[in-house]
């Protein structure tokens, strides 16, 4: 039955990711049921379905149960960047932590499949480079990323517990830097940041020196690996990494933004915040092995659309 029409809830769908994965998922045919208390999200980035009779948008936050028939979750509700997730961290760990308990609590009763999306900074400040699965991480537990940080982990333990005791079928994926359209504009994430401060002619922030490394995946990428990863059979449940191994330095990234707007702006140097890691890059072997994934849109194409989408938008 898994290949025919499914009814998927999508929590956090109208955000970045969930945007673009409710487009694909209807594109597949599903009936997809958005859920999304609008914290960083919004109405905006799902308007164009909001026609579409397969669709269905539900003002729901997370922290409280929800009550719905569905065959597959997928729980992205969550706020990703530091500017949103450190406004109020008590809420942040609570969407993380009552937010997959209520999710795996429906996935339980509904007998659903159930996706969490993780992330890179479960790694925290990394000492091993590349980063695989098997990595446990170095995470600073009462810093001002912990909120983030450690209610991820949290929720990757309730996932894994759920499924030794409950028999859940779970997969769980740790998602690195990912961007393209639909960026929140003022969200302080890097790749945003650049192309918004190049197409205003403002100065481009840089914090630290510069060299500290990211890698970053196009959003048609990552959603491509997030749906290959809810599909696989035989129990598998990751954790898996999903990401661009291609590592670029915050200076290339710079640079390269202000070629292709073709700004004026010139490039400042900030204090690094607090916890910041020095670089982050994902192993991307199991994915490549057990989902024959990987990612085919380069750095360059992908900053062209999301500059294309930007320029439009603000
Ligand atoms: N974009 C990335 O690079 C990245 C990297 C690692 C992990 N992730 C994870 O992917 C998921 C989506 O990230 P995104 O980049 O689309 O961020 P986003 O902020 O655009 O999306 C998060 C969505 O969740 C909603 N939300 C927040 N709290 C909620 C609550 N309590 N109840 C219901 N909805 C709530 C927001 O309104 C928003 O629509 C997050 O869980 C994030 O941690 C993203």
């Amino acid at each position: 039955m898994r290949d025919s029409k499914k009814k998927i809830l999508v929590s956090g769908g109208a955000g970045f990711l969930g945007s673009h994965l409710c487009d694909r998922l209807l594109e597949q045919g599903h009936d997809v049921l958005c859920v999304d208390n609008f914290f960083t999200g919004s109405k905006q980035n799902v308007n164009h379905l909001l026609a579409n009779p397969n669709f269905e948008l539900m003002r729901h936050d997370v922290t409280f149960p929800l009550y719905v028939e569905v065959d597959q979750i997928y729980n992205l509700a969550c706020p990703a960047s530091p500017v949103h997730y450190q406004f109020d961290p008590v809420q942040t760990t609570k969407t993380s932590v009552h937010g997959a308990i209520n999710m795996l609590g429906l996935a339980k009763r509904v007998k659903a499949r159930i996706l969490q999306a993780s992330t890179s900074e479960v790694y925290g400040d990394p000492e091993i480079h590349p980063q695989p699965e098997s990595y446990f991480g170095k995470v600073n537990p009462i810093g001002i990323r912990s909120c983030y940080d450690e209610g991820k982990r949290c929720a990757e333990t309730l996932f894994f517990d759920y499924h030794r005791q409950h028999q859940l079928d779970i997969k769980v994926i740790r998602i690195f830097n990912t961007y393209g359209p639909r960026m929140h504009p003022n969200d302080g994430r890097v790749v945003s940041n650049f192309i918004v401060q190049a197409l205003q002619g403002k100065d481009i922030t840089i914090y630290g020196d510069g060299q500290q490394t990211r890698s970053f995946c196009y959003v048609d990428d990552l959603i491509r690996g997030m749906i290959s990863m809810m599909e696989t059979e035989d129990g598998f449940t990751g954790p898996i990494n999903i990401g661009n191994p291609g590592e670029f330095t915050m200076l290339e990234l710079a640079e390269l933004v202000i070629k292709l707007t073709g700004s004026k702006s010139k490039l400042v140097f900030l204090p690094k915040p607090e916890d910041d890691p020095k670089q982050r890059r994902p192993d991307i072997g199991l994915a490549k092995d057990v989902l024959k994934w990987l990612p085919n849109v380069q750095l360059e194409e992908g900053l062209k659309k999301t500059i294309d989408y930007f320029r439009a938008t603000i």
